[in-house]
């Protein structure tokens, strides 16, 4: 169920360039169709004006988390406090479980050194919508050597009401996750009884949030760091907030501990579920609905890598439908929910060359539209299925100024929260003395082109419109940061130190 894939620490390419068209400079075949272009670029570009509206209600709603329970943007504590210092030292084991892949590593701190060894595993789509109870008991991952014992950071990439740093319970499934037998329950608990029925000594002394591994790891290289950002597959951040501010805790034991920072994990992929202030549109609505969590995760849906190819699709499919692009062909492919993979997007975007060869590879290699396979033409049945001739230039660079719509969009959207906890946490979390750091992991931000530029140039324009709240860009340092789930993950194990208990038993 677990096919390994690698066992090396990976290597990060540099995102490439993305490289634009020009809309009203191209030419159509008909006005129809620049009028339709025109038409998207008008839905899908954010001005500033509205990024900032948006903005307001996300720091109204991220309030609304902090005061209260069964908000929309949960806003979790997760007992996580204090900075780190980069001295922190310690062995560890860390397991993560969040998306494409399960990955275990064996880390080794020492005052700011870092070694790893790394397993990873590619999760198949069987095992996550499988019983949950099979997603933990494939622990065959983790090697511990005879006869001793060793303590685990279980990052568990989900929304989790976190109870103690090593215990909490399952809100949800997100990003096509949805095995039953797992909502309501604890997972580091179910991990907890799968090593133990392995006869592994392995204690799972804490439970964290991806974006809370990208936090730590980040706190440890760069001590003013605020933010620990997930843009990939879903999306997220963590962030370190005042106590005082968390009211929703007031008076509860763990909080009259004299502590002043702790961690929140704030879920905000969740973000206007009740589709009030994001620009929906029709084709945002088609993702929602095919997905398995229909309704929620609204904000998601619009900037996390697992969805952005799907938008871009159900916008290619309406273009053909209205003989708009491709002839009114459409392939198997390009009508299968979930084929137009977001990778495409980053190769269409980086297409530089004069007749954008790397878009019709693409289309011709992985969305049916080849020119000269013959077989292609035996083996069609319906006419409607493209067999012959390709795509045009014009049909090319429409696609590319979609797919560009699209990326930019989730952008300056995932900008949006950023500046939104930015204000919200600025002179309280950080001061512009120190300014502020951000740890980001994600695909997105790592490969997808351009994403970070537009990301920056998004917050520039929030912080220039804005009239209320001035932030200096200098002083925001938003870096990758990709050893979240094994650095982070140790540092929270090693935050939570011997005192925290065995999990008692899921059952
Ligand atoms: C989803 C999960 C969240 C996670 C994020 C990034 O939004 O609900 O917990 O942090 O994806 O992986």
């Amino acid at each position: 169920m677990l096919s390994a894939l690698t066992t090396v620490v990976s290597i990060t390419p540099k995102p490439t360039r993305r490289v634009v068209l020009d809309p009203f400079k191209i030419s159509y075949t008909c006005d129809k169709q620049r009028q339709a272009v025109a038409e998207l670029v008008d839905e899908f570009s954010i001005t500033p004006s509205a990024l900032v509206t948006i903005k307001d209600h996300f720091i109204h709603e991220l309030k609304k988390g902090l005061a209260k329970d069964g908000e929309t943007l949960a806003m979790v504590p997760v007992f996580v406090s204090g900075r780190l210092d980069g001295s922190e030292s310690g062995s560890f084991l860390t397991l993560d479980i969040g998306g494409t892949f399960l990955r275990v590593v064996f880390v080794v701190l020492t005052n700011g050194q870092v070694t790893k060894q790394q397993k990873k595993y590619s999760i198949d789509e069987d095992l996550k919508v499988g019983e949950t109870k099979v997603l933990f008991v494939d622990e065959h991952a983790i090697k511990v050597p005879a006869g001793s014992e060793i303590d685990l950071g279980f990052t568990f990439s989900f929304p989790v009401l976190q109870t103690t740093i090593n215990s909490g319970t399952l809100i949800a499934w997100t990003k096509g996750f949805s095995c039953p037998g797992g909502v309501g329950k604890d997972p580091a608990a179910l991990l907890q009884d799968a090593l133990h029925k392995q006869n592994m000594h392995v204690r799972v002394v804490s439970l964290l949030n991806d974006t809370v591994g990208t936090l730590l790891a980040h706190a440890y290289q760069y001590k003013n760091t605020v933010i620990g950002l997930g843009l990939g597959t879903g999306s997220n951040a963590a962030y370190i907030e005042t106590v005082d501010r968390i009211t929703k805790r007031k008076g509860s034991m763990e909080f009259a501990t004299g502590i002043k920072e702790m961690v929140i994990n704030m879920e905000f992929g969740a973000f206007d579920k009740e589709k009030i202030i994001l620009p929906l549109t029709m084709f945002d609505n088609k993702v929602d609905r095919k997905s398995l969590n229909q309704g929620n995760q609204i904000f998601e849906k619009m900037i996390a890598g697992m969805y952005l190819g799907e938008i871009t699709r159900n916008i290619l499919v309406n273009l053909i439908d209205r003989r708009l692009l491709l002839d009114g062909r459409s392939t198997k492919e390009i009508c299968k929910v979930w084929a137009f993979d977001t990778s495409y997007m980053s190769t269409i975007e980086a297409d530089e060359t004069p007749d954008l060869d790397d878009t019709r590879f693409v289309l011709e290699s992985y969305l049916g539209f080849a020119s000269s396979d013959p077989m292609a033409t035996l083996t069609s049945t319906s006419t409607s299925v493209a067999t012959s001739s390709s795509s045009s230039f014009t049909d090319r660079q429409i696609i590319k100024i979609i797919v560009g719509l699209v990326g930019k969009r989730a952008a300056r959207l995932s900008a949006m929260a950023v500046a939104g906890i930015l204000e919200h946490t600025q002179g309280v979390g950080w001061t512009e003395d120190d300014g502020a750091d951000i740890g980001v992991d994600g695909s997105l931000f790592r490969f997808y082109p351009g994403f970070e530029d537009d990301m920056k140039e998004a917050i520039e324009d929030i912080f220039t419109f804005e009239k209320s709240c001035t932030i200096d860009i200098s002083k925001i340092q938003m870096r990758p940061r990709l050893d979240g789930s094994s650095v982070g993950a140790a540092l929270c194990a090693l935050l939570a130190g011997k005192t925290a208990a065995v999990p008692s038993s899921s059952e």
